[in-house]
């Protein structure tokens, strides 16, 4: 099943770098659905001579986009991107996200908003009737933490503190140095009124709930490749 879902990256990665054009300025989103992505885009741009500049959403992308030769530019006022294309957590039918997992929710959300353009590439495990099921992260000034918790808690969210993958001893940190707390909602029935209420809580700078932003989705649906517009 892992090298399916694998497989079905690389197959949405590869449709998704086939929607770039030339002089595009481009949003790189963040994960292993992205990676592809990027790695096949900087494929065309050391082939094809595919002229873009591109932005990325994490530490991660955006050394890996300097490793394949996607020339990068620095955020600046009056920036936008004509196509951004990142992974997902969750999508819905009306391509609301879950998005996060991976942590670089809050870059993820400032390209996303700075974009015409959000494309999202998912395998065949993103796509849910309702959101909610996956964990719903959140980035937090480490300082307000607790409140931040009970807040959450109040909201029936079950906050988790997300630890470090590789060091469980430690906490996860965001690129900006903040916590990861995960909120097992189980099931979302009003995405945008949470949204609202999550906005309320000081010290939650961020959290994973994509609403209005995705304009299409490349998935894999019944093993086909598939485009859902919003
Ligand atoms: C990163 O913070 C996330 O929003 C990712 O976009 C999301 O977790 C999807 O990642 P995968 O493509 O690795 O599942």
């Amino acid at each position: 099943a892992q090298t399916q879902l694998a497989q079905e990256k690389q197959l949405v990665a590869a449709t998704a770098a086939g929607w770039v054009r030339d002089g595009m300025l481009v949003g790189l989103g963040t994960g292993s659905t992205a990676a592809p992505f990027i790695e096949l885009l900087g494929q065309r741009v050391r082939e094809q001579g595919l002229r873009i500049q591109a932005t990325a959403t994490s530490k991660a992308s955006d050394e890996l986009a300097r490793r394949v030769g996607i020339p990068m530019i620095e955020p600046r006022r009056g920036l936008r991107f004509n196509l951004t294309v990142d992974g997902a957590d969750e999508l819905d039918p009306q391509l609301r996200l879950i998005k996060g997992g991976g942590g670089a929710l809050l870059r993820e959300k400032v390209i996303a908003t700075a974009s015409d353009y959000l494309l999202i590439v998912a395998d065949s495990s993103k796509a849910v009737a309702q959101l909610g099921r996956f964990p719903l992260p959140l980035e937090v000034v480490p300082f307000a933490l607790p409140w931040v918790l009970d807040a959450v808690a109040a909201l029936g969210g079950a906050p988790v503190v997300r630890v470090n993958k590789h060091h469980p001893e430690q906490l996860a940190q965001s690129d900006q140095g903040n916590l990861l707390v995960d909120c097992h909602f189980e099931a979302i029935a009003d995405p945008q009124g949470l949204a609202l209420q999550l906005k309320t809580i000081p010290g939650m700078v961020e959290h994973g709930l994509f609403l209005g932003l995705a304009r299409a989705a490349v998935v894999v649906q019944n093993g086909a490749v598939q485009v859902l517009r919003a």
